[in-house]
């Protein structure tokens, strides 16, 4: 199996920095990439270095920012040989001056030289305050290098440095890096539907108190972005979380295993693929109260009901999707997560220790299906999840054969 540090590892990415006061994210941003395995060549236009030093970058990079086509070491070359040995450019700040710049084709300094000249995709982050932003201007550029086939991340909505609040916030370090990611993944998966389910559920005793338990939703959100980066379109059914949806994802939000399980119901027959990865709560109270029950001295006793097995359901439907399966174990693992393949008919079952996952960043699954058993080793939970969606694609694609 290919991995994801398989595919950034040698990624060669020239960042370039534009003159916004956002560039100080660029660090950030550097860092992130470069911890993906990543490598890193920064270029920087004059304004920029007002707003973050060459030092900085060159000692996170570990190589010489370039800030001028002026240079006179080397062949003089050097908005052809970077472009050459990158695998794309991202800039990020991109300000409204340098958008207007790439989009009529300038190359009046290094970095848009390098744009102009380039043999490889350019991504680009924009960052400016909002009225820049919505000036038809700038929107017009902007659907200009749409239409010649650059990628636009963002802006994000929010405050902005200048006090007012809109469009125009460049995206944060950690959503463009892993848009940046996203951008190098495979699409095996593309237009395809894929159905989810994450988080716990919530089982309403009366009305303040329930019981639920620790999942966090962190693997099923880190599956759901995974499946889109691979071209998925993706519904993401969720208990109670934190977290927010990752971007392109149509969320369905839901408190009970009865709510998800008619959530899943109403789209599990217009899915390629479903990947069940909520912790359902086993049972539910019988009779929730509708006020909130009293303290007193005596025993309170609950009467608890099963609640249905969703993932159960849809695979036993007459043409049920390509089911994947969660299992959390405390202990024998293999032998409960097969027993649980087995018994809910599932062709792929992931397997985990319960006190390991539930709530924490990383994780190690184990994956049974008809062939036996392999493991994905320790690492965080974004990586497991493209790890595992290679996986999964294979298999639906044996399986359609
Ligand atoms: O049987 P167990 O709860 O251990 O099975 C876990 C798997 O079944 C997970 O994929 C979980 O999302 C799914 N499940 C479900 N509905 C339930 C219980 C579990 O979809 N009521």
């Amino acid at each position: 199996m290919r991995g994801i540090m398989e595919q950034t590892k040698a990624k060669h990415i020239v960042i370039g920095i534009t003159g916004g006061i956002a560039a100080y994210k660029a660090a950030e941003l550097l860092r992130l990439l470069m911890k993906q395995g990543m490598e890193v060549q920064v270029a920087m236009t004059e304004a920029a270095c007002h707003f973050i030093t060459p030092a900085t970058l060159q000692g996170l990079s570990g190589r010489p920012v370039l800030t001028t086509q002026w240079d006179n070491t080397g062949n003089g070359m050097a908005h052809i040989n970077l472009s050459r040995a990158a695998d794309a450019i991202v800039i990020a700040p991109a300000t409204a001056d340098f958008i207007a710049k790439l989009a009529h084709g300038l190359a009046n300094d290094l970095l848009s030289s390098l744009c102009l000249a380039r043999n490889c995709p350019l991504l680009i982050a924009p960052a400016m305050n909002r009225e820049m932003w919505q000036n038809a201007a700038t929107q017009r550029n902007i659907a200009q290098l749409v239409a010649d086939g650059i990628q636009v991340l963002g802006p994000d909505c929010g405050i902005q440095a200048c006090g007012e609040e809109g469009m125009g916030r460049m995206l944060e370090a950690e959503r463009l890096a892993q848009n940046i990611a996203a951008f190098f993944q495979p699409k095996q998966l593309s237009g395809k539907k894929i159905l989810i389910t994450a988080g716990p559920t919530y089982e309403a005793i009366d009305a303040v108190r329930g019981i639920t338990n620790r999942s966090s939703g962190k693997m099923g959100y880190a599956i759901a972005q995974a499946a889109l980066e691979q071209g998925a379109k993706v519904v993401l059914v969720s208990g109670p979380t934190a977290l927010a949806k990752p971007q392109g994802a149509q969320g369905v939000d839901v408190t009970s295993a009865a709510q998800m399980f008619e959530a899943v119901k109403q789209r599990a027959s217009d899915c390629d693929i479903f990947i069940a990865v909520a912790a359902v709560a086993d049972y539910r109270v019988a009779q929730p109260r509708e006020q909130k029950i009293k303290k007193s001295a005596a025993t309170l006793t609950l009467e608890l009901v099963p609640n249905p097995d969703i993932l159960a359901h849809v695979a036993g439907l007459p043409n049920p999707p390509f089911c994947v399966g969660f299992a959390a174990e405390s202990e024998n693992l293999a032998k409960y997560a097969e027993q649980k393949r087995r018994a809910k008919k599932l062709p792929l079952l992931v397997g985990n220790l319960a006190q390991q996952a539930i709530g924490s960043d990383d994780n190690e699954l184990v994956l049974f299906d008809g062939n036996g058993s392999h493991i994905l080793p320790r690492t965080d939970k974004l990586a497991l999840a493209r790890l595992l969606m290679q996986h999964i694609a294979q298999r639906y694609e044996g399986a359609n054969k």
